[in-house]
């Protein structure tokens, strides 16, 4: 039994203000295994995002079912833990508070909120931030605060929005290797958006592509690359080469529709 099963989804999307109907996802299929790191590609706008906050339970497919541990998703679970494309952090609280906001839900008490915060906060590399509030920060370190956030949950499973878009080479280059020990460690399982065909390479045992809108899953690789990945190895370019053919023939077919 795969640990999520993504079944027949469509999404249309109801624009009554211009009163059209967007189809966003078309018949999406997709299985991801306990403890897989899947990294899903595909051109903007195809649907990731859709797909991701479905998983999530923020968002409700139209039709299709997702099954998660053979339990149908009919909203958000502190079994899954989300990193938004945009960090969705509370201006008025500090990085602190924002990374175990959710214990402050459960009725922690401040001094373990606080403890428990600086660990996952060492962990993305913001120590000596920690009183700071969102505005005092750049967009990658207020992207850090979200994924400390939802590694905070200790989720089964981390749904990530193209999380390091926004971070520089260095910093991204280091969250990456961070994000392959957490998942190596804490034996999650990853579902990890990204536009960047090295990036999927870098990070995944599995990459989907999906088609041009509206979205639906075109290819399923596995990838055998050894860790840490070689960028450089003939191994790594062989799977690159392929991807992207794959990427440029929706882009041909995308400007044909
Ligand atoms: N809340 C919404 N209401 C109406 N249309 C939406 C909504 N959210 C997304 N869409 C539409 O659905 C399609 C898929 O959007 P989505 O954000 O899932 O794409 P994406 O693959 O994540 O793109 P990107 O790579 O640019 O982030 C787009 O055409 C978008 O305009
Ligand atoms: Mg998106």
């Amino acid at each position: 039994m795969p640990f999520i099963e993504v079944k027949d989804i469509v999404k249309m999307y109801h624009d009554p203000k211009r009163g059209k109907n967007l189809l966003a996802l078309d018949h999406v299929d997709l299985t991801v295994e306990k403890n897989e790191f899947l990294c899903l590609l595909g051109p903007s706008g195809c649907g990731k995002s859709t797909l991701l906050n479905m998983i999530a339970g923020f968002e409700k497919q139209t039709s299709g079912t997702i099954l998660m541990n053979d339990k149908e998703v009919t909203g958000p679970g502190a079994d899954r833990g989300m990193v938004f494309q945009q960090p969705t952090l509370m201006p008025w609280l500090p990085v602190w508070e924002n990374v175990s906001f959710h214990l402050k839900l459960k009725g922690v008490g401040k001094k373990e909120r606080r403890e428990k915060a600086q660990e996952f906060i060492d962990m993305v590399g913001l120590k000596g931030f920690e009183n700071h509030y969102p505005y005092e920060l750049s967009g990658g370190m207020n992207q850090r605060v979200g994924i400390a956030r939802a590694l905070l949950l200790n989720p089964s499973v981390i749904l990530m929005d193209e999380p390091f878009a926004a971070l520089d080479a260095q910093t991204k280059m280091d969250m990456q290797e961070e994000l392959v020990r957490i998942w190596q460690f804490h034996k999650v399982t990853v579902i990890f958006v990204t536009h960047s065909v090295e990036e999927a390479l870098i990070l995944g045992t599995k990459v989907a592509v999906m088609t041009h809108r509206p979205g639906k899953i075109r290819e399923l690789l596995s990838i055998h690359l050894p860790r840490p990945r070689d960028v450089t190895s003939h191994l790594f370019n062989e799977y690159k080469r392929d991807i992207l053919g794959y990427i440029r023939e929706e882009s041909k077919l995308a400007k044909a529709t």
